[in-house]
């Protein structure tokens, strides 16, 4: 027999405009193939023109969250709002009258999920949030589902389109970091306040609830280590290249004995690495379990109708599940006790000196080097740019540790010797 369900869609912006249209254009499709009948009952904004270019019905218009947690007819809300205000006061309203609430929100999940969990399980309805990483990518369904056979022992993600975008058309175009972010913007991938994309915050959000999931702990957002790409040259992008690599805005995850280590921040990796070949605004997360080995999935991290599929899908789950399905690690607040998180992680890195052209020099540099313990692979003396005095040096080092590596950004610094410009972590 076919089952009826009732949806309400929380905010009509760019996601939530194609759930809608996903939505009412594929109810037919949904029928045959899940034996569900899936109607929008309601929708919630309060910008009537956009209601009206998307032909929401009147009847469909809702005035208030509480006529729509009110409204026996809909079991399953939508959350299409972003951000953390209003989107959990209405999410929690909907947890709270037992509907099961769909949302493409990461800084609400990342921020919120522990008390909305605890809502959810309460009154015995589900939290989805595959839209809220990745877009499209169905990547929460992966490590909730596919992969749950393995350890994960590592996550190397491209998870923000925006920034993937800008660096690539540095990278191809040799374009400077301002003029791709304007570029960005004219096409809609940048908002006209880019902060959250462009400084990591947008990459923090979904590493800390992809690696919460792919390694059974809580990881709270506010245990990243945050660098963004505002400050990236693309001098460094053309010489990375003559060196064989690549550079990506990658969010880091890594699970071993010795801990927990998450960090979102510039990194070469070689160009023959698959992720070298995510370009322009496409996302992809690569993933190492012991069992599986590795494995990619690549796809569209943004968009209306990339995310929409995402949202469409937790729906036709929720549709078609009557079990839930919860956190497979203890969702609080704060990761347990016994949880160690590196904060002094060890990497290979790049770093770029410009120094006084003069005999001993290079002696010196790699010596300041060695007496800070960082051991040198390839040490290399570019040409002097037109009007400069001093001489470009390119260090390429062997793992080392990020405080062994500040002490000798500081140390030569402070030497006389000439300046780091520049210091990129190589991810092997
Ligand atoms: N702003 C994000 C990006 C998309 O640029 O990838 C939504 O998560």
């Amino acid at each position: 027999m076919k089952k009826r369900v009732g949806v309400a869609i929380l905010g009509l912006g760019v996601v939530g405009g194609g759930t809608y249209k996903t939505l009412v254009d594929h109810r037919e499709f949904y029928l045959k193939t899940q034996n569900v009948d899936i109607v929008v009952e309601s929708v919630l904004d309060k910008n009537t023109a956009r209601l009206k270019e998307l032909g929401v019905p009147d009847e469909c218009i809702a005035k208030s969250i509480a006529e729509v947690v009110a409204n026996p007819a809909i079991d399953i809300v939508i959350e299409t709002i972003g951000g953390v205000g209003v989107a959990k006061e209405f999410v929690m309203m909907a947890l709270k009258e037992g509907k099961s609430v769909v949302t493409a929100n990461k800084e609400m999940i990342s921020k919120c999920s522990h008390e909305l969990e605890r809502i959810a399980r309460r009154n015995a309805c589900g939290l989805y949030y595959e839209a809220s990483c990745v877009g499209g990518v169905p990547i929460i369904r992966t490590l909730l589902d596919g992969v749950q056979a393995n350890h994960i022992t590592e996550m190397l993600g491209i998870v923000n389109g925006t920034t993937n975008y800008i660096l690539t058309k540095m990278a191809q175009e040799g374009a400077d970091y301002q003029t791709a972010l304007k570029e960005a913007q004219r096409l809609g991938y940048a908002e006209f306040d880019p902060t959250n994309d462009v400084e990591g915050f947008d990459s923090t959000y979904k590493l800390s609830i992809l690696s919460s999931m792919a390694f059974h702990t809580k990881v709270p957002y506010t245990k990243v280590h945050r660098e963004g790409i505002s400050a990236v040259d693309s001098k460094d992008i053309e010489i990375g290249r003559e060196f064989g690599y690549t550079l990506k805005l990658l969010a880091i995850g890594k699970n071993s004995d010795k801990g927990v280590e998450v960090r979102v921040h510039p990194t070469f990796i070689p160009s023959s690495h698959p992720l070298a070949s995510v370009n322009d605004s496409f996302n992809a997360v690569y993933l190492r379990g012991d069992a599986v080995d590795d494995i990619m999935l690549y796809g569209r991290g943004a968009g209306a109708f990339p995310t929409a599929s995402a949202v469409v899908s937790d729906v036709i789950y929720a549709a078609t599940h009557s079990e839930i399905k919860y956190s497979t690690f203890k969702n609080t607040a704060t990761a347990d006790s016994d949880v160690k998180f590196i904060s002094d992680f060890e990497s290979a890195y790049y770093v770029r000196l410009l120094v006084d052209d003069k005999a001993g020099v290079l002696a010196k540099v790699s010596g300041i080097f060695g007496k800070c313990g960082i051991s040198i692979v390839k040490l290399t003396q570019k040409e002097k740019a037109a009007g400069e005095e001093r001489v470009p040096l390119i260090i390429i080092t062997h793992k080392t540790s990020e405080n062994k590596m500040k002490n000798a950004v500081a140390k030569i610094n402070a030497s006389g010797l000439g300046c780091v410009e520049s210091v990129i972590r190589v991810e092997a």
